[in-house]
């Protein structure tokens, strides 16, 4: 007798030997019992959790006449021939390869004849999801005005993808993943039954795999029994599946979350001493950072296809770890992929990422990135001097002086202790915030001298705002903000840029770059191709190398 596979041969034949649906199939017991069935059921959740099962338990126990209401007697004729496929009067169609309207016109043909030999007619179509728009329009005119003889049950792995003009007219019902040890318990009684040698924790692990599909657990089981016979061995499940287990992933991005390094390290010789794909192992590592970061944006979504022990503890991992973080991580990830792919040596790729995820701590979070960046710009658009005093060159307070070739320094009345906002900056933010005209034309250009009473500045090279203050009523404006902002009167005099334009920036590789945009740049494994908001901002200042105490408050 030819083998026929566990999946198959143990397919429930009636209600009761449903695992895990238990919500459904009561309802439909109860349905049948009063007569209070529908007309069109939808059946919806993960694969091989039982939807085709109960759709022909549910078609058996509609049509068959022997049985207890409820429980369909696998016996008649009506029972046999559904359970073989060949009953005329119950069609199972598959969504997929008759998704067209031409499939769906038929049916429409056909339905109006009564049965031939049951009560009903009876129609499932499964995966209904991958029914053509038009497909689904003739469908729908048929669910609206279905004769009395028939029934439909549509089943899928993708209800959100369902119309919801179909929806609408269906009675739904979600099934669930199985939940791990009702799987082992399933696998552990055909195991006795098919006279199978198998410990405990190899079936856990199965189970583990199986991710809820009671069918992908009797298939791995199928194929654990089909290398080894039937007296299985506790480590040849690890090693035949070829597959990582998953609480390994699990303690694997918790430990990078936790920056354990010593424990990834451990982690990872496991996996590499057990034989394991280390390209897989970092794929599946990925699958789990994405998980991560999804549960925090659609937790109970669709999108986050696991069990429900599963999603806790990736809800739980991820709410550590924070969304910014887990970007990071993927984006250091996916750049370091094809590494990883071409390398000679993957062992050490995948060490040595896991070490830099778990000390991806100690960078910076995408915020404090964009306001280093942002204080940056402003320095190397107002880099001041560096008073080189025993603390260590703090910076002094500005003012300062703005170019590289101006050795003069600005005093300001307090005698350098100025107060912060009396500088060029702070009367530039003034400015801004009373005429945005003249603060954007000024902001391009630089201060010669700022003291007690004179303020000079060099006009900008742009001709567009080099002529500004020539109008002499914008040149009184500027005295009267001047006055307003510094509390004094002051001189203002323009005078001409006739320095010679900057030279050409140097090429990137060569620059001495804030550490960190040096940081962002290792981080990203990127390269400077332009930096035109310093430039914009900066002018000459960009040639001039930025002192790492520049940079660091
Ligand atoms: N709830 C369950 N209880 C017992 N066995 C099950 C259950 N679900 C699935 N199985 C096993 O898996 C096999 C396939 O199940 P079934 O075809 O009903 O799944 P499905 O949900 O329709 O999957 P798919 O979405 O892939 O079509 C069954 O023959 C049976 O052996
Ligand atoms: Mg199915
Ligand atoms: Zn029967």
């Amino acid at each position: 007798m030819p083998y026929e596979v566990l999946a198959r041969k143990w397919r429930p034949q009636v209600f009761q030997d449903v695992i895990g649906q238990e919500h459904i199939t009561q309802t439909l017991i109860n349905a049948i019992k009063t007569g209070r069935l529908t007309h069109a059921y939808l059946f919806g959740g993960p694969r091989g959790v039982g939807k085709t099962s109960v759709a022909r338990i549910l078609a058996k126990a509609i049509n068959c006449e022997e049985g207890e209401p409820g429980i369909p007697c696998n016996k008649c004729q009506s029972c046999t021939e559904i359970t073989e496929g060949s009953s005329v009067d119950v069609q199972e169609i598959d969504g997929a390869s008759n998704r067209r309207i031409e499939e769906i016109r038929e049916l429409r043909e056909n339905i109006k004849y009564m049965p031939s030999s049951s009560k009903y007619r009876i129609y499932i179509i499964d995966e209904v999801h991958m029914l053509t728009k038009e497909a689904f329009n003739a469908l729908l005119k048929t669910l609206e005005e279905p004769p009395a003889h028939a029934k439909f049950i549509f089943a899928t792995t993708e209800s959100h993808k369902v119309p919801v003009t179909i929806l609408s007219r269906c009675q739904r019902f979600d099934f669930k993943r199985i939940p791990p040890i009702q799987i082992v318990e399933h696998l552990e009684n055909i195991a006795k039954k098919e006279s199978i040698e198998i410990g405990r924790p190899s079936l856990a692990l199965i189970a583990r795999q199986a991710d809820g599909s009671m069918r992908d657990a009797e298939s791995l089981l199928d194929q654990v029994i089909s290398f080894t016979g039937t007296k299985v061995e506790g480590d040849h499940v690890v090693e035949i599946l070829g597959v990582i287990d998953r609480q390994v992933i699990f303690d694997a991005t918790r430990a990078i979350i936790e920056g354990a390094a010593r424990d990834c390290l451990e982690i990872f010789d496991r996996i590499y001493n057990y034989g394991y794909d280390i390209k897989e192992f970092y794929r599946a590592l990925m699958d789990q950072f994405r998980n991560l970061l999804v549960s925090l944006i659609a937790p109970q979504d669709y999108l986050l296809d696991m069990s429900e022990s599963d999603k806790e503890e990736i809800k739980r991992q991820a709410d550590i770890v924070g969304s910014e973080k887990l970007q990071i991580i993927l984006n250091f990830l996916i750049k370091r992929e094809e590494e990883l792919k071409f390398s000679s040596h993957p062992r050490l790729v995948m060490e040595t990422t896991m070490i830099k995820l778990c000390n991806l701590g100690d960078y910076l979070s995408f915020d404090q990135l964009l306001k280093k960046i942002d204080s940056i710009e402003q320095r190397l658009t107002f880099a001041p001097v560096v008073n080189e005093t025993q603390d260590g060159g703090h910076l002094s307070e500005p003012p300062a002086r703005w170019d590289r070739e101006s050795s003069e320094k600005t005093e300001m009345e307090e005698g350098g202790s100025a107060k912060r906002e009396q500088t060029w900056e702070g009367f530039l933010k003034f400015l801004s915030s009373k005429n945005k005209a003249m603060g954007n034309v000024l902001k391009d250009w630089k201060v010669k001298r700022l003291d007690k009473d004179v303020l000079e500045i060099v006009r900008s090279m742009q001709s567009f705002s080099s002529t500004y203050f020539n109008d002499r009523e914008e040149y009184d404006r500027l005295i009267n903000y001047c006055r307003s902002f510094f509390g004094r009167d002051i001189q203002v005099k323009i005078v001409a840029n006739n320095r010679t334009p900057a030279p050409q920036m140097e090429s990137p590789e060569h620059q001495d770059l804030p550490p960190p945009v040096q940081d962002i740049m290792d981080m990203f494994r990127g390269e400077v191709k332009e930096a035109s908001n310093a430039k914009k901002a900066g002018g000459n200042n960009l040639n001039r190398p930025v002192k790492k105490e520049e940079v660091e408050q």
